[in-house]
Protein backbone atom coordinates (compact mmCIF):
# COMPACT_ATOMS: atom_id res chain seq x y z
CA UNK A 1 0.00 0.00 0.00
CA UNK A 2 1.17 3.70 -0.86
CA UNK A 3 0.84 5.60 1.91
CA UNK A 4 1.37 8.99 -0.15
CA UNK A 5 -1.44 8.36 -2.76
CA UNK A 6 -3.63 11.03 -3.22
CA UNK A 7 -6.70 11.41 -4.68
CA UNK A 8 -5.56 13.12 -7.81
CA UNK A 9 -2.90 10.90 -8.91
CA UNK A 10 -5.26 7.81 -8.62
CA UNK A 11 -7.45 9.61 -10.92
CA UNK A 12 -4.62 10.83 -13.53
CA UNK A 13 -3.32 6.88 -13.45
CA UNK A 14 -7.42 5.84 -14.28
CA UNK A 15 -7.15 8.78 -17.19
CA UNK A 16 -3.92 7.31 -19.01
CA UNK A 17 -5.03 3.89 -18.40
CA UNK A 18 -8.16 4.60 -20.24
CA UNK A 19 -6.67 6.23 -23.45
CA UNK A 20 -3.97 3.13 -23.24
CA UNK A 21 -6.98 0.98 -23.26
CA UNK A 22 -8.22 3.10 -26.38
CA UNK A 23 -5.50 3.13 -28.39
CA UNK A 24 -4.99 -1.16 -27.94
CA UNK A 25 -8.44 -1.57 -28.36
CA UNK A 26 -9.06 0.42 -31.10
CA UNK A 27 -5.91 -0.07 -32.87
CA UNK A 28 -6.18 -3.69 -32.91
CA UNK A 29 -5.88 -5.10 -36.43
CA UNK A 30 -6.37 -8.40 -35.88
CA UNK A 31 -8.37 -10.97 -33.53
CA UNK A 32 -5.43 -11.65 -31.96
CA UNK A 33 -4.19 -8.62 -30.87
CA UNK A 34 -7.62 -7.52 -29.77
CA UNK A 35 -7.17 -10.43 -27.30
CA UNK A 36 -3.61 -9.34 -26.29
CA UNK A 37 -5.42 -5.86 -25.55
CA UNK A 38 -8.00 -7.17 -23.94
CA UNK A 39 -6.29 -8.99 -21.41
CA UNK A 40 -3.93 -6.80 -20.81
CA UNK A 41 -6.65 -3.63 -19.66
CA UNK A 42 -9.71 -6.01 -19.39
CA UNK A 43 -8.08 -9.37 -17.49
CA UNK A 44 -9.83 -10.75 -14.56
CA UNK A 45 -6.57 -11.56 -12.43
CA UNK A 46 -3.93 -9.27 -13.84
CA UNK A 47 -5.42 -7.10 -16.14
CA UNK A 48 -4.82 -3.45 -15.55
CA UNK A 49 -7.89 -2.16 -14.72
CA UNK A 50 -7.99 -4.61 -12.16
CA UNK A 51 -4.87 -3.50 -10.59
CA UNK A 52 -6.78 0.01 -10.55
CA UNK A 53 -9.73 -1.11 -9.16
CA UNK A 54 -7.71 -2.75 -6.27
CA UNK A 55 -5.87 0.68 -5.82
CA UNK A 56 -8.99 1.94 -4.15
CA UNK A 57 -8.17 0.72 -1.03
CA UNK A 58 -5.31 2.30 -1.06
CA UNK A 59 -7.15 5.66 -0.97
CA UNK A 60 -8.44 7.63 2.07
CA UNK A 61 -11.80 6.95 2.91
CA UNK A 62 -13.31 10.28 2.10
CA UNK A 63 -11.67 9.30 -1.61
CA UNK A 64 -12.83 6.58 -2.59
CA UNK A 65 -16.85 7.50 -3.80
CA UNK A 66 -15.10 10.23 -6.47
CA UNK A 67 -12.76 7.43 -7.77
CA UNK A 68 -14.96 4.47 -7.78
CA UNK A 69 -17.39 6.39 -9.95
CA UNK A 70 -14.44 7.42 -12.07
CA UNK A 71 -13.02 4.06 -12.21
CA UNK A 72 -16.88 2.77 -13.36
CA UNK A 73 -16.62 4.94 -16.04
CA UNK A 74 -13.10 4.11 -17.44
CA UNK A 75 -14.34 0.17 -17.14
CA UNK A 76 -17.50 1.09 -19.12
CA UNK A 77 -15.67 2.54 -21.91
CA UNK A 78 -13.15 -0.43 -22.64
CA UNK A 79 -15.77 -2.52 -22.34
CA UNK A 80 -17.64 -1.22 -25.25
CA UNK A 81 -14.77 -0.38 -26.93
CA UNK A 82 -13.64 -4.04 -26.56
CA UNK A 83 -17.20 -4.84 -28.00
CA UNK A 84 -17.36 -2.69 -31.02
CA UNK A 85 -13.56 -3.63 -32.01
CA UNK A 86 -15.21 -7.13 -32.09
CA UNK A 87 -17.90 -6.08 -34.43
CA UNK A 88 -14.92 -4.42 -36.20
CA UNK A 89 -12.90 -7.09 -36.76
CA UNK A 90 -15.59 -10.09 -37.26
CA UNK A 91 -17.24 -7.51 -40.70
CA UNK A 92 -13.29 -7.40 -42.07
CA UNK A 93 -13.07 -11.25 -41.86
CA UNK A 94 -15.95 -11.95 -43.88
CA UNK A 95 -14.41 -9.65 -46.61
CA UNK A 96 -11.36 -11.85 -46.72
CA UNK A 97 -13.17 -15.23 -46.73
CA UNK A 98 -14.82 -13.82 -50.16
CA UNK A 99 -17.90 -11.80 -50.01
CA UNK A 100 -16.25 -8.42 -50.59
CA UNK A 101 -19.89 -6.92 -51.66
CA UNK A 102 -17.71 -3.61 -53.52
CA UNK A 103 -16.74 -6.03 -56.36
CA UNK A 104 -18.40 -6.05 -59.68
CA UNK A 105 -20.50 -9.02 -59.93
CA UNK A 106 -20.31 -12.39 -61.82
CA UNK A 107 -22.99 -12.33 -64.56
CA UNK A 108 -24.78 -15.53 -64.66
CA UNK A 109 -24.00 -17.63 -67.37
CA UNK A 110 -27.59 -18.12 -69.05
CA UNK A 111 -28.46 -21.39 -71.61
CA UNK A 112 -30.24 -21.23 -74.44
CA UNK A 113 -31.93 -23.71 -76.74
CA UNK A 114 -29.82 -26.00 -78.98
CA UNK A 115 -29.92 -24.59 -83.24
CA UNK A 116 -32.17 -27.41 -84.34
CA UNK A 117 -35.03 -26.68 -81.77
CA UNK A 118 -33.96 -23.10 -83.34
CA UNK A 119 -34.81 -24.42 -86.38
CA UNK A 120 -37.85 -26.23 -85.51
CA UNK A 121 -39.42 -23.24 -83.87
CA UNK A 122 -38.47 -20.62 -86.69
CA UNK A 123 -40.22 -24.10 -89.44
CA UNK A 124 -43.13 -24.34 -87.23
CA UNK A 125 -43.38 -20.45 -87.24
CA UNK A 126 -43.19 -20.25 -90.75
CA UNK A 127 -45.74 -22.56 -91.77
CA UNK A 128 -48.11 -21.35 -89.39
CA UNK A 129 -48.25 -18.53 -91.27
CA UNK A 130 -48.92 -20.18 -94.51
CA UNK A 131 -51.97 -21.55 -92.40
CA UNK A 132 -50.36 -25.84 -91.56
CA UNK A 133 -51.50 -26.76 -88.17
CA UNK A 134 -48.31 -28.97 -86.27
CA UNK A 135 -48.95 -33.09 -86.21
CA UNK A 136 -47.56 -35.64 -84.57
CA UNK A 137 -46.79 -39.35 -84.06
CA UNK A 138 -44.68 -41.82 -82.31
CA UNK A 139 -41.31 -42.65 -82.79
CA UNK A 140 -42.00 -46.47 -82.28
CA UNK A 141 -44.27 -47.17 -85.58
CA UNK A 142 -46.19 -50.24 -86.79
CA UNK A 143 -45.26 -51.22 -90.85
CA UNK A 144 -48.98 -50.52 -91.56
CA UNK A 145 -47.72 -46.41 -91.12
CA UNK A 146 -44.39 -46.63 -91.80
CA UNK A 147 -44.86 -48.58 -95.46
CA UNK A 148 -48.34 -50.18 -96.73
CA UNK A 149 -50.41 -47.60 -95.80
CA UNK A 150 -47.63 -45.64 -98.07
CA UNK A 151 -47.90 -47.60 -101.17
CA UNK A 152 -44.26 -49.59 -100.17
CA UNK A 153 -45.52 -53.06 -100.84
CA UNK A 154 -44.07 -56.10 -99.02
CA UNK A 155 -40.70 -56.93 -101.28
CA UNK A 156 -39.92 -53.05 -101.48
CA UNK A 157 -35.96 -52.32 -100.99
CA UNK A 158 -36.95 -49.66 -98.39
CA UNK A 159 -38.29 -52.71 -96.20
CA UNK A 160 -34.41 -54.24 -96.02
CA UNK A 161 -33.60 -54.82 -92.43
CA UNK A 162 -30.46 -53.84 -93.05
CA UNK A 163 -31.95 -50.04 -93.76
CA UNK A 164 -34.64 -50.09 -90.87
CA UNK A 165 -34.03 -50.29 -87.32
CA UNK A 166 -36.66 -53.47 -86.66
CA UNK A 167 -38.20 -54.19 -82.67
CA UNK A 168 -37.45 -57.38 -81.56
CA UNK A 169 -41.14 -58.82 -81.11
CA UNK A 170 -42.94 -59.19 -77.92
CA UNK A 171 -41.75 -63.20 -77.44
CA UNK A 172 -37.88 -62.37 -78.40
CA UNK A 173 -35.98 -62.69 -80.88
CA UNK A 174 -36.67 -67.03 -80.93
CA UNK A 175 -40.50 -65.89 -82.04
CA UNK A 176 -40.05 -63.93 -84.71
CA UNK A 177 -40.91 -66.61 -87.64
CA UNK A 178 -44.03 -66.88 -85.61
CA UNK A 179 -44.93 -62.82 -85.36
CA UNK A 180 -42.98 -61.62 -88.28
CA UNK A 181 -41.74 -58.21 -87.99
CA UNK A 182 -44.05 -56.50 -86.04
CA UNK A 183 -42.69 -53.11 -85.06
CA UNK A 184 -39.63 -50.33 -85.77
CA UNK A 185 -38.49 -46.69 -85.53
CA UNK A 186 -39.93 -44.86 -87.92
CA UNK A 187 -37.48 -44.16 -91.04
CA UNK A 188 -39.39 -41.21 -91.89
CA UNK A 189 -42.16 -38.55 -90.53
CA UNK A 190 -44.43 -39.87 -93.91
CA UNK A 191 -45.61 -42.17 -91.50
CA UNK A 192 -47.86 -38.53 -89.84
CA UNK A 193 -49.42 -38.04 -92.81
CA UNK A 194 -51.17 -41.15 -92.76
CA UNK A 195 -51.74 -41.18 -88.90
CA UNK A 196 -53.25 -37.55 -89.46
CA UNK A 197 -55.86 -38.17 -92.70
CA UNK A 198 -56.99 -41.69 -90.57
CA UNK A 199 -58.31 -39.30 -87.98
CA UNK A 200 -59.90 -36.35 -89.92
CA UNK A 201 -62.05 -35.92 -93.36
CA UNK A 202 -60.01 -33.26 -95.82
CA UNK A 203 -59.17 -30.35 -95.77
CA UNK A 204 -56.14 -30.91 -94.22
CA UNK A 205 -52.97 -28.84 -94.23
CA UNK A 206 -50.37 -29.96 -91.54
CA UNK A 207 -46.55 -30.21 -90.75
CA UNK A 208 -45.05 -32.91 -88.65
CA UNK A 209 -41.53 -32.10 -87.06
CA UNK A 210 -39.49 -35.13 -85.57
CA UNK A 211 -36.79 -37.74 -85.19
CA UNK A 212 -36.38 -40.59 -87.96
CA UNK A 213 -33.99 -43.90 -87.70
CA UNK A 214 -31.79 -45.05 -90.02
CA UNK A 215 -28.99 -47.38 -89.43
CA UNK A 216 -26.04 -45.52 -91.57
CA UNK A 217 -22.80 -45.37 -91.19
CA UNK A 218 -22.06 -41.43 -89.14
CA UNK A 219 -20.32 -39.32 -91.00
CA UNK A 220 -20.09 -35.74 -91.42
CA UNK A 221 -23.26 -35.82 -93.59
CA UNK A 222 -25.01 -38.75 -92.16
CA UNK A 223 -26.70 -40.21 -88.78
CA UNK A 224 -28.53 -42.70 -87.50
CA UNK A 225 -31.02 -40.47 -85.88
CA UNK A 226 -31.83 -37.11 -88.02
CA UNK A 227 -34.73 -34.99 -87.93
CA UNK A 228 -37.40 -34.21 -90.62
CA UNK A 229 -40.12 -31.57 -91.29
CA UNK A 230 -42.87 -33.02 -93.22
CA UNK A 231 -45.89 -31.12 -95.06
CA UNK A 232 -49.04 -32.54 -96.39
CA UNK A 233 -51.90 -30.85 -97.60
CA UNK A 234 -55.31 -32.42 -99.05
CA UNK A 235 -58.16 -30.57 -100.28
CA UNK A 236 -60.24 -30.58 -103.89
CA UNK A 237 -57.86 -29.17 -106.67
CA UNK A 238 -54.49 -29.03 -105.05
CA UNK A 239 -52.05 -28.95 -107.76
CA UNK A 240 -48.15 -28.94 -107.87
CA UNK A 241 -48.28 -25.71 -108.63
CA UNK A 242 -49.56 -25.23 -104.93
CA UNK A 243 -46.71 -27.70 -103.74
CA UNK A 244 -43.80 -25.41 -105.42
CA UNK A 245 -45.77 -22.23 -104.64
CA UNK A 246 -45.54 -22.78 -101.02
CA UNK A 247 -41.90 -24.67 -100.99
CA UNK A 248 -40.59 -21.20 -102.67
CA UNK A 249 -42.18 -18.96 -100.33
CA UNK A 250 -40.78 -21.38 -96.94
CA UNK A 251 -38.01 -21.55 -98.75
CA UNK A 252 -37.63 -17.55 -99.06
CA UNK A 253 -38.87 -17.08 -95.48
CA UNK A 254 -36.38 -19.36 -94.34
CA UNK A 255 -33.08 -18.85 -96.21
CA UNK A 256 -33.47 -15.40 -97.81
CA UNK A 257 -35.48 -13.58 -101.02
CA UNK A 258 -32.52 -14.37 -103.12
CA UNK A 259 -33.00 -18.12 -103.29
CA UNK A 260 -34.07 -19.87 -105.91
CA UNK A 261 -35.81 -23.35 -106.19
CA UNK A 262 -35.96 -26.36 -108.67
CA UNK A 263 -37.80 -29.95 -109.20
CA UNK A 264 -36.00 -32.87 -110.26
CA UNK A 265 -37.94 -35.80 -111.34
CA UNK A 266 -38.03 -38.89 -108.72
CA UNK A 267 -39.20 -41.38 -107.38
CA UNK A 268 -41.62 -42.40 -104.03
CA UNK A 269 -44.37 -44.91 -103.46
CA UNK A 270 -46.24 -42.64 -102.14
CA UNK A 271 -46.48 -39.59 -104.46
CA UNK A 272 -47.26 -39.75 -108.11
CA UNK A 273 -45.21 -37.64 -109.83
CA UNK A 274 -42.58 -37.48 -107.48
CA UNK A 275 -39.46 -34.80 -106.96
CA UNK A 276 -36.11 -34.28 -105.56
CA UNK A 277 -36.24 -30.37 -104.07
CA UNK A 278 -32.97 -28.63 -104.40
CA UNK A 279 -32.65 -25.12 -103.58
CA UNK A 280 -29.62 -22.58 -104.52
CA UNK A 281 -29.34 -19.26 -102.51
CA UNK A 282 -26.92 -16.35 -101.98
CA UNK A 283 -25.32 -16.76 -105.77
CA UNK A 284 -23.67 -19.47 -105.05
CA UNK A 285 -23.61 -22.12 -108.38
CA UNK A 286 -24.31 -25.34 -106.70
CA UNK A 287 -28.17 -26.46 -106.02
CA UNK A 288 -28.18 -28.31 -102.45
CA UNK A 289 -30.68 -31.35 -102.00
CA UNK A 290 -32.94 -30.10 -99.23
CA UNK A 291 -35.65 -33.07 -100.03
CA UNK A 292 -38.61 -34.97 -101.54
CA UNK A 293 -42.15 -34.30 -102.29
CA UNK A 294 -44.50 -34.58 -104.66
CA UNK A 295 -48.71 -35.13 -105.54
CA UNK A 296 -50.12 -37.85 -102.63
CA UNK A 297 -50.64 -41.40 -104.81
CA UNK A 298 -54.76 -41.86 -105.00
CA UNK A 299 -53.58 -45.45 -103.34
CA UNK A 300 -52.04 -43.49 -100.14
CA UNK A 301 -55.55 -41.44 -100.34
CA UNK A 302 -57.49 -44.96 -100.52
CA UNK A 303 -55.34 -46.49 -97.80
CA UNK A 304 -56.88 -43.81 -95.39
CA UNK A 305 -60.77 -43.83 -96.88
CA UNK A 306 -60.19 -40.75 -98.91
CA UNK A 307 -61.87 -40.62 -102.33
CA UNK A 308 -58.88 -39.55 -104.88
CA UNK A 309 -61.47 -38.78 -107.31
CA UNK A 310 -62.59 -35.95 -105.14
CA UNK A 311 -59.72 -34.68 -103.16
CA UNK A 312 -56.03 -34.09 -104.45
CA UNK A 313 -52.99 -33.12 -102.35
CA UNK A 314 -48.95 -32.42 -102.40
CA UNK A 315 -46.90 -34.29 -99.66
CA UNK A 316 -42.79 -33.29 -99.14
CA UNK A 317 -40.45 -34.14 -96.70
CA UNK A 318 -37.31 -32.15 -95.86
CA UNK A 319 -34.08 -32.33 -93.80
CA UNK A 320 -34.04 -30.59 -90.35
CA UNK A 321 -30.41 -31.21 -89.54
CA UNK A 322 -29.75 -30.07 -93.57
CA UNK A 323 -31.38 -26.51 -93.72
CA UNK A 324 -30.42 -25.82 -89.88
CA UNK A 325 -26.34 -26.57 -91.53
CA UNK A 326 -26.97 -24.76 -94.66
CA UNK A 327 -28.59 -21.78 -92.88
CA UNK A 328 -25.58 -21.47 -90.64
CA UNK A 329 -22.73 -22.43 -92.48
CA UNK A 330 -22.42 -25.87 -90.50
CA UNK A 331 -20.53 -28.35 -92.32
CA UNK A 332 -20.45 -31.80 -90.56
CA UNK A 333 -23.53 -32.87 -89.05
CA UNK A 334 -21.92 -34.58 -85.56
CA UNK A 335 -21.20 -30.87 -84.34
CA UNK A 336 -24.88 -30.54 -83.70
CA UNK A 337 -25.11 -33.40 -81.90
CA UNK A 338 -21.94 -33.73 -79.22
CA UNK A 339 -23.58 -30.44 -76.96
CA UNK A 340 -19.97 -28.89 -77.18
CA UNK A 341 -20.64 -25.41 -74.99
CA UNK A 342 -18.29 -23.25 -77.38
CA UNK A 343 -19.93 -24.23 -80.42
CA UNK A 344 -23.24 -24.31 -79.17
CA UNK A 345 -22.87 -20.87 -78.10
CA UNK A 346 -22.63 -19.08 -81.47
CA UNK A 347 -26.25 -19.63 -82.35
N1 LIG B 1 -40.35 -39.58 -96.83
C1 LIG B 1 -39.41 -39.23 -97.89
C2 LIG B 1 -37.97 -39.50 -97.37
O1 LIG B 1 -37.78 -39.69 -96.21
C3 LIG B 1 -39.53 -37.77 -98.27
C4 LIG B 1 -40.85 -37.45 -98.88
C5 LIG B 1 -41.90 -36.99 -98.12
C6 LIG B 1 -41.06 -37.59 -100.25
C7 LIG B 1 -43.13 -36.68 -98.68
C8 LIG B 1 -42.26 -37.29 -100.82
C9 LIG B 1 -43.30 -36.83 -100.04
O2 LIG B 1 -37.05 -39.54 -98.13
Amino acid sequence: MNPTDTLETAVADLEALESAGRGALEGAGDPGELEAARIEFLGQKQGRLKTAQERLKTLEPAARRAYGQRFNQVKTTLESLLESARVRLASRGQALEGIDVTLPGVPPVLGHRHPLTQTTEELTEIFGRFGFAVARGPEVEDLWHNFDALNIPQNHPARDPLDNYYLAPPGGVESLHEHGLWAMLRSQTSTVQIRVMENQPPPVRVIAIGRVYRPDTVDATHSFMFHQIEGLMVQKGVTMADLKSVLSLFARAYLGEDVRIRFRPSFFPFTEPSVEVDMVWHGKARWVEMGGAGMVDPNVLRSVGYDPEDVSGFAFGLGIERLCMRRHGIDDIRLLYQNDVDFLRQF
